[in-house]
């Protein structure tokens, strides 16, 4: 069978990757030259675990391209993973879906063709779709295709082992069609190709659910699912504060909520909050499509609000103990919008930099891999760049840990802290567990300064 994946970001590529190493044929196709002369150097865009190495044992079943012409045709399986970025009024912007839908129409060659819509697309997507291949149908005399919903539930940073080991495969369309992909998913819902050394099976895993929906239930699947882990994370974050109030600790509760199998203990970590490309434009695309409805979304609308007052928290704490922030020198622990990536889309750290900078701060910035990028794509903010942790710490008046990187977590507090001028620490992410020496100040989210045992 051959597969052409439309689209090199993130889930692209993993994809794309994923499926070769299962041992299909897969051309990646991406309008962006750059980016497809580098693949095709074996030169990976994006920073993921292990992706590389998943990338050498696939080589052999992977090409690249950035014509359709060379892609479609011979596809038998056309998986769309374009962007959908949010337009500025919260709708998700489907130029670029679009675009690859009808550059896609006019290469299908009549041959049934499943077109399948990776990408986080509004509800409503996989029907629009299907009209704009028909009009294209029309003119360019192909009949056979269809189109199914297939959405991606990787996260970044653990890419490979979600799509090798995953929950569920959700499968949204026709039976024909969705049978077709089950036979192509073989591998992964039995099971049965061989772990890579370096992403094993996890122990106790057995095989993923296969959900068989309709095109809009599989959507609302993807949509209702990152907006209820994104509650959760507020839900966590809601509860952090009231614990600040009464003097409980959030880390107890959690553990004490979560053991119950109906909460479960994931996601309720409490800290910045969350960011990422995909809660807060998948909540947003939610709520906007309700207003389409004129349907409310209280619950959602709350989560948003409570995941922009942590930020504001976050410098509030800072400025609780460094009152005049004009003049001072705060280091920034970790840029990405969590450890693992370098994505910077919506990380909480952008909103910390901006925000001191606003205050009159020097921000201090360092993350272990997402500097470079951040050199690219933060050309509006001023921070300076710390070659390292303890680099960034040395002379700052107070640290703001962003990002809860491994590294960060090993630090030595004890001799970061003396090279400190203030000793501020404001654990955005609650990752220290050892109680600070006074007169270091340590604050953290949903909870006091841990004490020694
Ligand atoms: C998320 C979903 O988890 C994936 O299932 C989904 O496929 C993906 O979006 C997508 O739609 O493409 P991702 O954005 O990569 O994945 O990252 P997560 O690990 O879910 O973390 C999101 C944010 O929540 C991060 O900023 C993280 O720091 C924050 N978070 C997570 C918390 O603040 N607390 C937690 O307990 C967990």
């Amino acid at each position: 069978m051959n597969i052409t994946i439309v689209g090199t970001g993130y889930v692209g590529l993993g994809t794309a990757i994923m499926l070769a190493y299962l041992g299909y044929q897969v051309t990646g196709l991406d309008s962006d030259e750059g980016k497809i002369s580098s693949l095709k150097a074996g030169a990976l865009p994006i920073y993921e675990p292990g992706l590389d190495d998943l990338l050498q044992a696939a080589s052999p079943n992977l090409r690249w391209t950035t014509q359709y012409s060379d892609a479609i045709p011979d596809a038998d399986f056309i998986f769309v993973c374009v962007g959908t970025p949010p337009l500025p009024d919260g709708h998700p912007n489907l130029q670029y879906l679009e675009g690859a839908v009808r550059s896609i129409a006019q290469h299908l060659d009549g041959k049934p063709q499943i077109i399948v819509n990776k990408s986080t697309v509004p509800i409503g997507t996989g029907d629009w779709v299907l009209r704009i291949l028909e009009e294209h149908a029309a003119l360019y005399a192909t009949s056979h295709y269809e189109v199914v919903s297939n959405p991606e539930f990787l996260r970044e940073g653990t890419a490979l082992g979600d799509s090798l080991y995953p929950d569920r495969i959700v499968l949204g369309g026709s039976s024909w069609a969705t049978g077709q992909m089950r036979t192509l998913y073989a591998p992964l819902i039995e099971q049965s190709f061989e772990a890579p050394a370096h992403v094993p099976r996890p122990r106790g895993y057995e095989r993923p659910a296969v959900v068989e929906t309709t095109l809009t239930s599989a959507e609302m699947i993807k949509y209702s699912a990152n907006a209820f882990l994104a509650l959760k994370i507020s839900y966590a974050n809601e509860i952090a504060g009231l614990c600040e109030c009464v003097g409980a600790d959030i880390h107890e509760v959690a553990a004490g909520i979560g053991l119950d199998h109906r909460i479960g203990t994931r996601f309720l970590a409490a800290g910045a909050g969350w960011g990422g490309s995909c809660f807060g434009k998948d909540t947003s695309a939610l709520i906007t499509t309700g207003q389409d409805y004129g349907y409310s979304m209280p619950i959602l609308r709350a989560a948003m609000t409570v995941n922009e007052r942590q930020r504001s928290l976050v410098i509030e704490k800072l400025q609780k103990h460094v009152r005049l922030l004009k003049g001072k020198r705060v280091a920034v622990l970790g840029m990405a919008f969590k450890p693992d990536t370098d994505d910077l889309r919506d990380a909480p750290a952008h909103d910390f930099i901006l925000r001191l900078g606003r205050l009159g701060a020097t921000a201090v910035a360092y993350d272990p891999v997402a500097m470079p990028r951040a050199r690219r794509e933060w050309t509006h903010l001023h921070y300076v760049e710390a070659v390292s942790a303890s680099a960034a710490l040395a002379g700052a008046d107070a640290v703001i840990v962003a990002t809860e990187w491994s590294e960060f977590r090993s630090l030595n507090w004890e001799e970061v802290l003396a090279t400190m001028r203030g000793r501020v620490v404001i654990d955005a992410r609650n990752i220290i567990r050892e109680p600070l020496a006074a007169p270091a100040v340590l604050e953290q989210i949903g909870r006091e300064q841990p004490q020694s045992a």
